[in-house]
């Protein structure tokens, strides 16, 4: 009660002091000076910068209207509203009051006798220094400047001191020095050489002479570079169209690596661009009443612990994490059985040793295919929880054939038949050389890792497509000069790269959508590693260009393999993807790699479906998609690509591509599109793989009608008339040994009928067609597919 009467006294100060109406229709004024009334949170005034860029003023806090900060915003970006500068760490309520004090002081302070609030508490002299607001958003007073003293965000042409470090709204995060992401104060995730200042054309130069470029580079936008409160540090810039903020680079592109995402215990996954969710591993539950994830059996007897083998997963954090380089898992396991302490380790099949030890405490788990590695963790004897990381174990076992080289198909009828005996028996080596193929794909995977270090990482973190200018993609490529192959997507031209490495360039038609989704689409494109996968090395988005670089797969694509029965191919009309434009005559594929390359590609589509955890459909699985490497090991192209254009595009471009054999009913039906459709796609692929003739031709001169359907025939072949003979690619009907290839080229077709059902519920997941072709579950007898046309037009 005693305290009031003064602060009412005060009130009234203000009151008389400062006359309403005349400042409620001033309220933007160009500068504060000591001959103002003293400025309070409800008043509504903004202090305007010349060219009313930014503006300056109390904003309430978002929450809670009753307190508020001091802020620099976007004058013309209200929805929403983006502060680059704040004053008051901690807000204010209404009664708070911004003077200039008669001793020249710029007070911020919640009473008139209270701290000042504001950063350095700037002093000037009293009767002519202001505060303004500059067109650039930083706020002057005397010699005393807001980008002296930043917040969470740096603007264009702001000068950088040495010892700048901002932080996240929430605190939790800073950018130390900025030159490291730290979380909570001490837990360093992200370096990088100190940033000196960011230009208005969005280049960012660094301490070490260094510098990288925004994605957008070049063009005169608004920019700011922002710490947000997830704790990654994004540049953003104004797209003038939209009028939205567009990210034109990140520090990191996986959340997950961003320590302090997920509590302990936890595993972090990323299920889309800029989602993380926290799960717990397997043997681990949420405990009632308490959140974290804990042991569900804690190990009581270490001697009877056992490991969950967790593929992808690291644990960022926790104490000891040294490699103790020992050569076999046996080794690495047992190390982490004997320290009591242990609670998993981190090992990698690429036979360099790589064993890390989790000592204690398990922290910031992460997923990301990035890491190549496998955590093991530890759990009781007795628990029977199964790993639900599954992925490398997969990839390990794909069987891809090792080298092995074919003759060329015979010129003439009287060598076929001493090729078909060369080819036979080429069977028998190639099942001998099985066993070195775990060192082949050693050997691969090395390679790999080799490659992804060669790649030039100056623009992005590891784990990021290199990104090239257009310029160097023109040089690569001699000005677009050795065009491979025409698809619907763009045109594909081989280039070679400065580092000498064959690339396959391809210049994308028709996408949609601004440079940043296109970037994030890249990323996620080539965060998918899988050995029947073509690998994506980098892109170039610039100018409108919309540009990918592949690994260049030497062989061409499955179609010119199948479909040479001598005649003349058309070089327009269907199938020009991966063409043959350069490739000469191929060897005929003997049962064994034509079986492999349908393994290869059902677990590769099998990937893209259920493991990988952005969701892929590929739509458009055709012989024209399927590379062959130069051991033959197939690799499936143009994947994540349908994600870059609309469905109606997809509908209408597939139509005109003359696929149509290979489209699923529900894409004419107009019904939703699932992973199933790539199923059924698949399966028109396998029956093409097994016949050797294209879907919608015909075999022989045996059909000719209007209504012939490719996977009845099949069926009735198969299952009624018993004459699984007949239907086999005519080239290698002589090779064919009923005992050796009964079984596999049965599964080959019998799986094909199940992938070729009507409807999508009843066709199996790509996950089961690959068990299926394994052999590793039984096969039911299919439903006859029924008859299903495309409308024509
Ligand atoms: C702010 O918007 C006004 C009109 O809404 C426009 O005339 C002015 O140029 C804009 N200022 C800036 C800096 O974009
Ligand atoms: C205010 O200005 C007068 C001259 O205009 C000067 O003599 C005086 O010292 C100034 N006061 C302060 C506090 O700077
Ligand atoms: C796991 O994370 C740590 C810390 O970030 C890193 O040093 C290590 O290389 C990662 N391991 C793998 C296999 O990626
Ligand atoms: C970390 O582990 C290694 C191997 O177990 C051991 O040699 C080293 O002393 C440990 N370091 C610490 C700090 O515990």
């Amino acid at each position: 009660m005693s305290l009031s009467f003064p602060l009412l006294l005060f009130f009234s100060f203000l009151l008389i002091s400062n006359p309403p109406p005349s400042s409620a229709q001033q309220n933007n004024s160009s500068s504060f000076s000591s001959s103002d009334s003293p400025w309070t949170p409800n008043q509504n005034r903004t202090l305007l910068s010349p060219k009313s860029v930014f503006a300056a003023g109390f904003q309430p806090q978002i929450n809670s209207s009753n307190l508020y900060t001091f802020q620099v915003w976007y004058h013309n970006i209200s929805t929403p509203l983006t502060a680059v500068w704040t004053a008051n760490k901690s807000p204010v309520n209404s009664s708070a009051t911004l003077v200039i004090t008669s001793s020249g002081e710029l007070r911020l302070s919640t009473t008139p006798s209270g701290n000042n609030l504001w950063p350095n508490k700037p002093v000037g002299s009293a009767n002519s220094t202001r505060l303004v607001l500059r067109d650039d958003g930083r706020l002057v007073f005397e010699n005393w400047s807001s980008f002296d003293h930043p917040t969470d965000t740096i603007l264009p042409n702001q000068k950088i001191l040495n010892e700048t470090t901002i932080y996240s709204k929430d605190g939790r995060y800073s950018f130390e020095n900025c030159t490291q992401l730290v979380f909570g104060g001490n837990d360093s995730y992200w370096t990088s050489a100190a940033f000196q200042m960011l230009d208005d054309n969005g280049k960012v130069t660094q301490a070490n002479g260094g510098s990288f470029i925004t994605s957008d580079f070049g063009a005169t936008r608004l920019r700011r570079l922002t710490l947000a409160n997830d704790g990654n540090l994004r540049l953003f810039s104004l797209d003038p169209n939209s009028g939205q903020w567009a990210v034109v680079w990140q520090a990191t592109q996986e959340l997950c690596t961003i320590h302090g995402t997920c509590g302990p215990n936890y595993i972090c996954l990323t299920d889309n661009w800029d989602n993380t969710t926290c799960v717990c591993p397997p043997g681990f539950g949420r405990i009632s009443g308490v959140k974290t994830c804990e042991r569900k059996i804690p190990i009581r007897n270490l001697q009877n612990s056992k490991f969950l083998p967790l593929d992808y997963v690291n644990f960022s954090g926790g104490s000891n994490q040294t490699n103790l380089n020992v050569q076999n898992l046996k080794a690495c396991q047992d190390s982490c059985l004997s320290d009591p302490n242990c609670e998993g380790f981190g090992f990698k099949y690429d036979g360099q040793g790589y064993c890390v030890l989790q000592l204690e405490r398990l922290l910031y788990g992460y997923w990301s295919p990035g890491t190549e590695a496998t955590f093991f963790l530890r759990v009781d004897g007795s628990e029977t929880d199964k790993s639900t990381f599954t992925g490398m174990t997969s990839l390990l076992e794909t069987t891809c054939p090792v080298r092995v080289s074919l003759p060329l198909p015979p010129k003439e009828s009287n060598t076929t038949t001493r090729n078909i005996v060369i080819i036979c028996t080429l069977f028998a080596a190639e099942l001998l050389s099985g066993v070195v193929f775990i060192w082949a794909f050693v050997k691969k995977y090395i390679k790999y890792r080799d490659m992804a270090r060669t790649l030039g990482l100056e623009l992005l973190p590891a784990g990021g497509p290199k990104r090239f200018s257009y310029a160097e993609l023109k040089a690569a490529t001699g000005d677009f000069s050795n065009i491979i192959g025409r698809g619907g997507f763009g045109d594909v031209y081989k280039g070679e790269l400065n580092d000498h490495r064959i690339v396959a360039v391809k210049c994308l038609k028709n996408v949609t959508g601004g440079d940043a989704e296109f970037w994030a689409e890249v990323t996620i494109i080539a965060r998918m590693h899988h050995l029947n996968l073509v690998r994506l090395w980098g892109f170039c988005a610039e100018k409108g260009k919309r540009i990918l670089v592949y690994e260049y797969v030497p062989n061409g694509s499955l179609d010119n393999f199948l479909f040479q029965s001598g005649r003349v191919r058309s070089t327009s009309g269907e199938g020009e993807d991966g063409g043959d434009m350069e490739f000469g005559q191929k060897p005929i594929l003997d049962w064994n790699i034509r079986y492999r390359i349908a393994l290869g590609v059902a677990r590769a589509i099998a990937y893209l479906h259920e493991e990988c955890l952005e969701w892929v459909l590929h739509c458009d699985i055709k012989p024209e998609n399927i590379l062959i490497g130069d051991d033959f090991c197939p690799k499936i192209s143009d994947f994540g690509l349908a994600k870059l254009r609309k469905k109606e595009d997809m509908v209408s471009m597939s139509r005109v591509r003359g696929t149509r054999g290979y489209m699923a009913p529900e894409w004419v039906k107009m019904d939703p599109i699932t992973p199933k459709a790539d199923v059924y796609s698949f399966g028109m692929v396998l029956l093409e793989i097994v016949s050797g003739v294209r879907n919608s031709e015909i075999q022989g001169s045996k059909m000719d009608s209007e209504d012939w359907y490719f996977p009845r025939w099949a069926f009735d072949k198969v299952f009624q008339e018993m004459k699984v003979e007949d239907m086999l690619d005519p080239r290698i009907k002589h090779c064919y040994d009923s005992r050796a290839h009964f079984d596999m080229v049965d599964r080959m077709v019998k799986t094909a009928m199940w992938c070729l059902q009507d409807r999508p519920e009843m066709r199996p997941s790509m996950g089961k067609v690959a068990k299926m072709l394994e052999g590793t579950v039984e096969i039911m007898e299919p439903k006859k597919p029924t008859i299903f046309f495309l409308v024509d037009e």
